[in-house]
């Protein structure tokens, strides 16, 4: 079955934006075409990192009409989930390693009213969402390991979105397809091309010298992938 693919978003990542004026990153992001803000929600247990958690989710939520995508790298995400939405976002996404339950909370999060998207870590097989078709509305790839910014893009990654792409043809219900870490002008349009519909950038655009023409270069070189697949 082949599934209309929208054209593709950029979801900068606001943990690399300045966390004393994330009302500017939020306006920034705003003016610009084809963003969603990614949230990065970290508890220090599932990653070693803390971040950012549900009173500043429901401040951004005061400041922006843009979608807040929220990726949850917490344990136990059932037990936060429905608070997440409720604060505000439009978009919640869980880690397959961290609810063995996973089914159940994506539907809960549908439920709730927000998009509910499931993350894989580097190391988990793409096919271990194959009986998960149709309980999600994205895929969130990791290509680096969950809890800090700026890393390394793991190239492994791209041959793990091809097979991502190639069950998503198979599949009945459509989805997104999110890739999140390390992602820059040198890997966006590939990405793009193997199947990614949504891309996170922090570090390249919010350390960029102009992070308005790095998301102008973003979206040019994933436009290039779109046009050529
Ligand atoms: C990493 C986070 C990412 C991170 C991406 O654990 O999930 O969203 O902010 O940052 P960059 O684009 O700098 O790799
Ligand atoms: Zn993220």
């Amino acid at each position: 079955m082949t599934h209309l693919r929208p054209q593709p978003l950029l979801a900068p990542s606001i943990l690399s934006a300045d966390f004393t004026r994330l009302a500017e990153a939020l306006a920034f992001l705003g003016s610009a075409p084809r963003c969603v803000a990614h949230v990065d929600v970290m508890d220090g247990h599932f990653v070693p990192n803390i971040t950012i958690g549900m009173p500043v989710v429901a401040a951004l939520r005061k400041e922006t009409r843009l979608i807040l995508d929220c990726h949850l790298m917490i344990s136990d995400p059932a037990r936060y989930a429905l608070e997440v939405v409720k604060a505000g976002a439009d978009w919640v996404s869980i880690h397959q390693e961290a609810d063995p339950h996973a089914h159940r909370t994506l539907a809960a999060i549908r439920e709730a009213g927000a998009k509910a998207g499931i993350v894989l870590n580097p190391g988990t097989p793409v096919e271990t969402l194959t009986d998960l078709v149709g309980s999600f509305d994205f895929v969130l790839l990791m290509s680096v390991n969950p809890g800090f910014g700026g890393q390394k893009f793991i190239p492994q990654v791209l041959s793990k979105l091809e097979r991502l792409e190639a069950l998503r043809a198979k599949a009945a219900e459509p989805f997104l397809i999110e890739v999140d870490g390390g992602v820059g002008p040198g890997n966006a349009e590939a990405l793009v091309r193997a199947g990614a519909d949504v891309l996170v950038a922090g570090n390249a655009v919010f350390n960029a010298p102009d992070p308005a023409a790095a998301i102008a270069g973003l979206l040019a070189a994933m436009d290039r992938g779109k046009i050529t697949n």
